[in-house]
């Protein structure tokens, strides 16, 4: 109909060519300190057997004292624009995905906007837990489709190893810290981001939860006592929603994008189960090839773990031009989410970010007069304290004013 109109009228504007979100960089950092299983067995009652057979992990990362959530996205976001070969002045957009911000107030994006020399952006949190950076990307496609920003930074970082019971064998065997990010930029060109598909199911709400630390239930004396800073989970209907839920909301969000899953090269989903994964790609009726792992490395890194998978996947050459990838994540809430990639930017890219970008020379800003307490959990000190260690001191009391945000990234 807008043919008829518009297209042969001499003089008629053409039709405005559609804008799609591309994926143009990807990056991630996790920390050096790996807590492998034979660690976890010298300080709760489980064996190295049991987590690999009933998770397939078989270690995970955990932050120094000196990292935060912003300083590990903060590093994991700048690898991600040097992979796209912008400045960090080009984002409109940051989003970043957690359920362990630093602090309630500011967002932890604000602060990461600052670490990565941006002056521009708008920055906001996305709290969808382990779902966070889907639901990221696929509000950062929405941003970009409509025209509103040209260059957005999703990311998802997670310090989860300061949230864990370690006498609760159930839990903290699974989790382990990371950053992961992508930009996403806008471009006439065909390919980018496809179909979305976004669920949320209240019913679940309290199988994956942290009690206390919010309005319903303050910080105090009595919920430390109680443990209830502390993550929560119900193993088992946590598995049942996710082996129910990745599969539907995969094949959903690849039905939208027009496609069978045997169109999709690869399937890049939240890592938190090995066995989880397995189910979904018997679901999908297609072989573990299909699927990208690396969870026995990181553990459940939570909405880090489907950014950190992706750029591993790109480096490591499993995802080429042309190809279509789905992202997929489930989380408390219970949430889960999908987005179908046609990927478009050159592989190679991302290869040479994680040298040119030193976490080391990536600074978050501390607040002035405020010396924080050592934050790593006692039962992991003496593994923070093993020699090799990077144990920077804590150093919180910075005077002075901010510094005026401009960070060049060398070519
Ligand atoms: N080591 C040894 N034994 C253990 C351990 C451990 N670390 N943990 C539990 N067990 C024991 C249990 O006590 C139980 O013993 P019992 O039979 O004597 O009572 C036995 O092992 C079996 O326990 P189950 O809970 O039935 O084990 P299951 O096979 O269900 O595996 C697991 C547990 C790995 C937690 C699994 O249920 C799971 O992966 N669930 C999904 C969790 C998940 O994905 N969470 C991420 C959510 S994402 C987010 O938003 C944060």
């Amino acid at each position: 109909m807008s043919h008829e109109l518009n297209g042969n009228r001499p003089g008629a504007a053409a039709a405005k060519p559609r804008i799609r979100a591309h994926v143009t960089g990807w990056g991630r950092y996790v920390p050096s300190q790996v807590l492998s299983n034979a660690d976890l067995e010298r300080m709760v009652d489980t064996n190295d057997e049991w987590i690999v057979s009933r998770t397939g992990i078989r270690e995970r990362r955990v932050a120094a004292a000196h990292e935060t959530t912003a300083s590990m996205a903060a590093v994991a976001g700048l690898r991600a624009i040097r992979t796209a070969g912008i400045e960090p002045d080009e984002i409109d957009l940051i989003l970043l995905a957690t359920l362990t911000p630093d602090y309630w107030m500011p967002s932890t994006a604000a602060l990461v906007k600052e670490a990565i020399g941006n002056t521009r952006a708008a920055a906001m949190d996305v709290a969808a837990a382990c779902s966070g950076f889907v639901y990221g990307f696929a509000t950062a496609q929405a941003w970009i489709e409509s025209g509103l920003a040209k260059h957005v930074l999703v990311i998802g970082a997670e310090l989860l190893t300061r949230f864990l019971d370690y006498s609760d064998r159930s839990t903290c065997i699974l989790f382990g810290d990371g950053a992961g990010a992508a930009v996403l930029s806008a471009s006439t060109e065909p390919g980018g981001s496809l179909g979305i598909e976004l669920t949320t199911e209240p019913q679940g709400a309290y199988m994956i939860w942290l009690p206390a630390g919010g309005a319903k239930s303050p910080p105090s004396a009595e919920t430390i006592a109680r443990g209830e800073h502390f993550i929560r989970m119900e193993g088992k209907e946590t598995y049942r929603f996710a082996t129910r839920t990745l599969a539907s909301t995969a094949l959903e969000s690849v039905r939208k994008s027009g496609l069978e899953p045997d169109d999709i090269r690869l399937f890049i989903p939240h890592q938190a189960n090995i066995r989880i994964i397995e189910a979904v790609a018997k679901g999908l009726n297609l072989p573990m090839e299909r699927m990208y792992t690396n969870v026995d490395k990181y553990g459940n890194t939570s909405a880090a773990s489907v950014p950190i998978a992706m750029a591993e996947a790109v480096n490591e050459g499993r995802i080429d031009v042309g190809d279509r990838i789905t992202i997929v994540a489930f989380g408390a809430g219970f949430t889960s989410g999908a987005v179908t990639i046609e990927w478009t930017a050159d592989p190679a890219r991302g290869r040479a970010a994680d040298a040119a970008v030193q976490a080391d020379d990536v600074h978050v800003r501390l607040p002035v007069d405020w010396d924080s307490v050592d934050p790593i959990p006692p039962a992991l000190a003496e593994l923070m304290a093993r020699p090799g260690t990077v144990n920077p001191p804590l150093d919180d009391v910075v005077p002075g004013e901010p510094e005026p945000a401009s960070r060049p990234l060398a070519r």
